[in-house]
């Protein structure tokens, strides 16, 4: 068993952390507070490689591996959440799906594009009426011969108002249930795509997060990814990979309202002495640190499954399960560890406390990280994942 990151990793690992304190940390209260998407930061960390990391170099990625993906997340978060959802859809849910399921010519016209961050991609799965329960879709996609005419509504759709690309999930086929639902490519510039007002939310503010309607929206049938009902597979699949992104992000969000906590509870004084020499605060810390690193470790491991081609679904679901609750917990002591200046803005952890809640919440809930797991028990499936060598 090996605990060493390698060169590379070390390298994507500090250059993530230099353009994380660079770039992303002068702006992020003002983009926060005036829900301003980062345009500029987005068009910086095209540069920088960490919108298509994982892709193959031929399609214009990075060729790395997820660990090397998750190192950059974790830095990212300890931040600015709403610069690492952009990163985190586009890279695991955009560009891993069209890479693994998306055929050559999709590769060709789509994915360079995306892994290059010249565009950037939504996933558009959850509706009105289909977070949680995804097998119930709405939105209809009808197969009118040479091609599908999609009709419907998507919610809370991460990068929704700034991307050229929207994987949409839709029903072909009501009477086959979750097996006649597909995946597609569709171009935002069609006609018929139209982008509901921005969502203003608790936190992630920047990040751009809308309600999107197709309407008779007219996609070629070369835009389907995979065989005919295919798309609901697709979604769970790419999902899975998914939720070791966001688990990555929880990570950070953690990490840095914990390394905040470290700093101010060596500078601040009371009683005579700093506060991290009081048991009540050094008692916080050594919780922080310890569940921090058991996140990690977990959220390591499902991107070290996943770089190993063996069966992440399980170990997925735990890191994203664990590191959530963690980095919510975990920002609340930050804040109680700075008192009062941790309810103000200026001090940073009020930021990452309401950017952790997400992460309870989007590419499952915790709720359903928990049915993931349990199934993958009750199946056999969770205590063997190191001897398995399973099919992603
Ligand atoms: N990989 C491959 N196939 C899978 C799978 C996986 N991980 N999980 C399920 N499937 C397959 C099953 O094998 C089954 O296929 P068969 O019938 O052929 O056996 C089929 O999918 C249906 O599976 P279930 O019966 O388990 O489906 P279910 O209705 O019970 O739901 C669920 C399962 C796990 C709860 C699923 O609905 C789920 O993940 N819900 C949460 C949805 C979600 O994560 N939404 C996030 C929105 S996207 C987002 O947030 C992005 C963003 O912008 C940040």
């Amino acid at each position: 068993m090996e605990f060493l990151l390698t060169e590379e990793q070390l390298a994507v690992q500090e250059a993530a952390r230099e353009f994380t304190k660079n770039e992303l940390l002068p702006g992020v209260i003002e983009r926060d507070k005036n829900m301003k998407f980062p345009k500029d930061e987005v068009r910086k960390m095209a540069e920088m490689g960490f919108l298509g990391m994982m892709v193959d170099t031929k399609y214009n990625g990075g060729g790395m591996d997820t660990l090397s993906y998750v190192l950059a997340m974790e830095e990212l978060s300890k931040v600015d959440s709403s610069c690492s959802v952009i990163m985190s859809v586009n890279n695991s849910l955009v560009c891993w799906g069209l890479e693994v399921y998306g055929n050559e010519n999709q590769k060709e016209k789509y994915l360079t594009k995306l892994a290059s961050g010249e565009w950037i991609g939504s996933f558009c799965l959850s509706e009105p009426e289909a977070g949680s329960d995804a097998t119930s879709q709405r939105t209809t996609a009808i197969d009118m011969g040479d091609h599908y005419l999609i009709n419907g509504t998507k919610n809370w759709i991460t990068n929704g108002g700034s991307s050229s690309i929207h994987l949409v999930i839709a029903q072909t086929n009501t009477e086959l249930g979750h097996k006649g639902i597909n995946a597609f490519i569709v171009e935002t510039s069609w006609p018929g795509v139209s982008i509901g007002a921005k969502e203003d939310k608790l936190g992630i503010r920047a990040s751009d997060t809308h309600t999107i309607m197709y309407t008779d929206v007219k996609v070629p049938k070369s835009n389907r990814i995979g065989e005919d009902g295919f798309g609901f597979k697709f979604a769970m699949k790419v999902l899975s990979g998914g939720r070791i992104g966001i688990a990555a992000q929880a990570l950070g969000i953690a990490a840095g309202a914990y390394e905040l906590a470290v700093k101010y509870a060596k500078e601040r004084e009371a009683f005579g002495k700093p506060i991290a020499q009081h048991q009540a605060i050094a008692f916080k810390l050594a919780d922080m640190a310890t569940e921090i690193e058991a996140a990690r470790l977990l959220v390591y491991r499902a991107a070290w499954l996943k770089d190993q081609g063996m069966d992440y679904t399980g170990a997925a679901a735990m890191a994203k399960l664990f590191a959530s609750e963690v980095a919510m917990k975990h920002t609340v002591e930050a804040i109680q560890v700075h008192g009062g200046y941790g309810y103000v803005k200026e001090y940073h952890v009020e930021r990452l406390m309401r950017d952790a809640k997400i992460t309870q919440i989007y590419e499952g809930t915790s709720e359903m990280q928990r049915i993931v797991i349990s199934r993958n028990i009750l199946s056999g499936q969770l205590y063997e994942p190191m001897m398995k060598s399973g099919e992603n």
